[in-house]
């Protein structure tokens, strides 16, 4: 099967053409209301790309018939086309990227926009420059040497492009030291390091999401000049800068310092069902206190898993439940191995009460269980 073959439409797809078996690079075009637009856009990438071995993705949230203009150039294209048309509205371009995403089969994912703002020309010098280097993304940056923000039409959008990347370059240092353009909407991303499942993007800004969730492991940018919109209007808005800032604010909550502050107070709230049930095993049951604490200390452990797992960790998995369980429930009750004889000292020879004494052993045991969960159990 070769591009010119049409498939049959699927529901949401119109103007669908298969591609060949394999594929080098599949383009992932964002639409809303860009009929203008497309037709230039599909001229120059298939100017300037190997026909046999792309597919572009167009997903569209128009109500302007860009989806339709699509089908009528892809008829006789020689690149396979897809378009995914979405019925809810305008979905937002992050998200319309990650539906793109799971549709895509290159070996390369590139992420462009219609309007011409990004030189389509530019795609084969992507993909080069991470084969040459190794990379697993490479940004299109108008910050890097030899890069320009051009067709930023004026000094007030330059100036909140400026603002909006010092504020993720300071809050995301370490993900971002190799990245001068992490608000660039122009990438490509080797399809084994991309993880559409872990990517809940809010608004505009994809990239920032992508590498902050997907972690990918070498970066290296390609310069280029942003050019003005080819035709139509941008479809950023005030209210799209506010979702940006949320955007952001809830990555950064996703990082280090705020899961050591979540870990802690899990571990906090896990003394409640462990003294409860100590104090229940010993003060109503009548056991000794060493089979209580033992007992109370798997219960609090169960607890602590619930809410680590689906709270505290749930987007950031990366081993299967019955592998965190079985390591987090092993862990978590290895610090009896030091807490019961520690507890033995404080109550029978300290003479301390069973409580009092249960609870100077489980803030003993605390910091090492930290650390323990994050080196681990969580990461790597
Ligand atoms: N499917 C879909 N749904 N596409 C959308 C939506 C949406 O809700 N909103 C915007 N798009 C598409 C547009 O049709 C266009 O192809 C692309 O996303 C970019 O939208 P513009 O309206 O042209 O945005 P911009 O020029 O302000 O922003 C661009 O430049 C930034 C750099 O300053 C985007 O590329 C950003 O990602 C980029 O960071
Ligand atoms: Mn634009």
């Amino acid at each position: 099967r070769g591009p010119g073959r049409t498939r049959a439409v699927l529901p949401g797809q119109i103007g669908v053409r298969d591609a060949p078996g394999t594929l080098r690079q599949s383009i992932i075009v964002p639409t809303y209301n860009e009929r203008d637009n497309v037709v230039a856009l599909l001229e120059r990438l298939a100017a300037a790309l190997p026909h046999t071995e792309t597919e572009i993705v167009f997903v569209d949230d128009s109500t302007d018939g860009t989806p339709e203009v699509i089908a009528e150039v892809a008829r006789d294209y020689p690149m396979a086309v897809t378009v995914h048309h979405r019925d809810e509205g305008a979905g937002g371009l992050g998200g319309a990227v990650v539906e793109g995403m799971r549709i895509a089969r290159g070996e390369w994912v590139v992420v462009m926009d219609a309007d011409l703002q990004h030189p389509p020309e530019i795609v084969p010098g992507l993909i080069a420059a991470g084969l040459r280097d190794g990379a697993d993304l490479v940004v299109g940056s108008r910050y890097a040497g030899g890069g320009s923000t051009g067709g930023l039409a004026d000094g007030y959008r330059k100036l909140v492009s400026r603002g909006s990347t010092i504020l993720v370059k300071t809050l995301f240092r370490h993900q971002l030291l190799s990245v001068s353009d992490p608000m660039s909407g122009l990438f490509a991303i080797r399809a084994s390091s991309l993880d559409a499942g872990q990517l809940r993007p809010l608004g505009y800004k994809i990239l920032l999401e992508l590498i902050v969730r997907n972690r990918p492991g070498r970066i290296v940018e390609v310069p280029y000049t942003f050019q003005p919109r080819h035709a139509g209007e941008s479809k950023s808005t005030v209210s799209e800068g506010l979702r940006f800032l949320k955007h952001v604010g809830r990555l950064r909550l996703g990082s280090g310092r705020a899961r050591m502050l979540g870990f802690g107070l899990i571990g906090l709230s896990g003394l409640l069902p462990n003294q409860a049930m100590l104090w229940a095993l010993v003060s109503l049951a009548g056991l000794h206190y060493a089979p209580a604490a033992i007992a109370a200390n798997v219960v609090a452990v169960l607890w602590n898993f619930a809410l680590t797992d689906q709270i505290l960790y749930r987007n950031r998995r990366e081993r299967r439940l019955p592998a965190r369980f079985g390591r987090f429930f092993l862990l978590g009750n290895a610090d009896l191995l030091l807490r019961i004889p520690l507890l033995a000292v404080l109550v029978d020879g300290l003479h301390t009460g069973v409580l009092a004494g249960n609870l100077l052993t489980l803030v003993a045991s605390f910091l090492l269980r930290f650390l323990i969960a994050e080196k681990l159990i969580y990461v790597g």
